[in-house]
């Protein structure tokens, strides 16, 4: 009996997987690439932490209430936004709405798998003290909790862990934790989920960082990062590619062997902010570098970044970011940003050695510690404890909360849209109101379409299962 209904469920699995909206990506050379078209698939995204860092607790994440996901996967719709980057998350919350809200909504989802909680990141002045089993409870729980979903585009390892403050042999401990997420995913999950690293633009140890993850170790291939993030504010206000040092960065990044993005953008140094370095980012010169980025951030916080205010009722108001964000985002001609590059997608590592290290207080061996028992267990065995991500039903609407503009008008046209199969979201995906820009040709999008159904239909057949298991 046990046996039958396991068949079943790897059967139901597969389907549910099919009817989903987005194509996993994968990574060949230094592109994202969409598994089904080959298309390249470039970043155009937030940092989405609702509530900012301090938002985050045991009882609430980002991913964690299902209406305020889908309304921001409405507003990001309506910008033509295709990727979000989360950063805190508790494994034992419930995100089932929220990634299949996203999946449908054509976004994808970047997560990071540490969190501020005891036990939840690694220390980087004594990483052997946090390099153990209560910490990859976090992170392993992390990917059970997320890996039946197509949109995860990828996990981030680390955020800012080697910086100025980090002690030498850090890197290794980092590099350490790509490669036992990495062997997790490939007895776990079912597609290789691409694993990567987050780095601060300290500049002096940036190229040092990148490599120690990009080259290839003969012993532990599973130990190179599949991608490579970089948080990056040298373009304020009306800058250039010059004056932003983004010349230098492309530059930096030409031989690159992996993909390479902005994973936090947006200087506010300048204010309101005109995101003029969209047309850099997503230009040809810019592109050969880098795939794309992610704005920081969402929601107005303390800090000061956010693209819209989220009030405690719900409502939104769009700033005046917002808006200029998505003119800039309209002004671009998504059929170059993604066609495919033969060129890009065949570069090949260098071999992990001394040499391609240039600061002597950089870390320049590859000695990486092993698992300790525990965690190999979790590696070999599985988390048995941790809640597993499932599908759950998605349905076109209207948005019930209030939203105004940065008048104070309404904003009447948000609309959460389904997309059809294999779609991602982008600029051109929906026309708002205010815009006169046609309906885009490379995405016939079908709103209340089938995948709707197929969602619904296979999300009841596995509940209805997993009732009877
Ligand atoms: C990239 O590779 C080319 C050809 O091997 C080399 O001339 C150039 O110096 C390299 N650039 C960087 C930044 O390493
Ligand atoms: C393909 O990529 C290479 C290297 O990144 C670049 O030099 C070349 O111009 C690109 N070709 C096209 C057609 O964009
Ligand atoms: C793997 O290779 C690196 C670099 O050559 C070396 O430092 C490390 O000790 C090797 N690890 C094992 C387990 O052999």
């Amino acid at each position: 009996m046990i046996a039958s209904y396991g068949r079943l469920l790897t059967a139901v699995c597969a389907l549910a997987s099919t009817a989903a909206a987005v194509a996993p990506l994968e990574v060949k050379g230094k592109d994202f690439v969409n598994s089904k078209t080959n298309d390249r698939f470039q970043i155009i995204g937030v940092d989405y932490q609702p509530g900012g860092e301090s938002g985050f607790s045991s009882k609430n994440d980002p991913l964690s209430n299902g209406d305020i996901c889908l309304r921001d996967a409405a507003l990001m719709q309506r910008l033509g936004l295709n990727t979000i980057r989360v950063y805190n998350l508790d494994p034992n919350l419930n995100h089932d709405k929220c990634a299949s809200i996203f999946n449908a909504a054509g976004i994808y989802m970047i997560l990071d798998v540490n969190s501020p909680l005891s036990n939840g990141a690694l220390n980087r002045g004594k990483p052997w003290t946090s390099y153990n089993d209560k910490y990859y409870e976090q992170v392993f729980g992390v990917i059970e909790a997320f890996k039946t979903f197509n949109n995860v585009l990828g996990f981030f390892a680390g955020n800012e862990v080697i910086n100025e403050d980090a002690t030498y042999s850090t890197p290794k401990y980092v590099r350490a934790v790509v490669r036992d997420m990495k062997e997790y995913i490939s007895k776990h999950a079912d597609r290789d989920i691409p694993v990567g690293y987050s780095a601060a633009d300290v500049r002096d140890i940036l190229m040092d960082t990148a490599n120690y993850f990009e080259c290839e170790l003969k012993n532990s291939t599973s130990s190179r990062a599949d991608f490579f993030g970089l948080n990056s504010y040298s373009w304020c206000g009306d800058s250039n590619f010059e004056k932003s040092g983004y010349d230098t960065l492309t530059e930096d990044f030409s031989n690159a062997t992996l993909p390479i993005f902005f994973s936090e953008y947006g200087c506010n140094k300048v204010k309101p902010r005109k995101f003029t370095e969209v047309q850099a980012l997503y230009g040809k010169e810019m592109t050969q570098a880098f795939s794309g980025g992610l704005v920081y951030e969402w929601t107005e916080e303390d800090n000061k970044y956010g693209i819209i205010k989220a009030e405690k009722d719900g409502s939104v108001k769009t700033l005046v970011d917002y808006d200029n964000f998505r003119s800039e985002l309209n002004k671009l001609d998504m059929k170059q940003v993604m066609a495919s590059n033969g060129t890009q997608t065949s570069v090949k590592p260098k071999t992990c050695s001394p040499d391609i290290i240039v600061d002597k207080k950089f870390y320049n061996a590859w000695d990486l510690p092993e698992a300790p028992s525990k965690v190999s267990d979790m590696i070999n065995k599985g988390l048995s404890d941790a809640p597993s991500g499932k599908w759950v039903k998605v349905e076109a609407t209207t948005i019930p909360n209030k939203v105004i503009d940065k008048d104070g008008k309404t904003i009447s046209d948000v609309k959460f849209e389904i997309l059809s199969t294999d779609t991602s979201n982008s600029p051109s995906t929906r026309s708002g109101t205010s815009s006169s820009s046609s309906e885009s040709s490379s995405n016939a999008a079908v709103p209340n379409g089938p995948p709707s159904l197929a969602l619904g239909g296979v999300g009841g057949l596995f509940m209805l299962l997993a009732s009877l298991l």
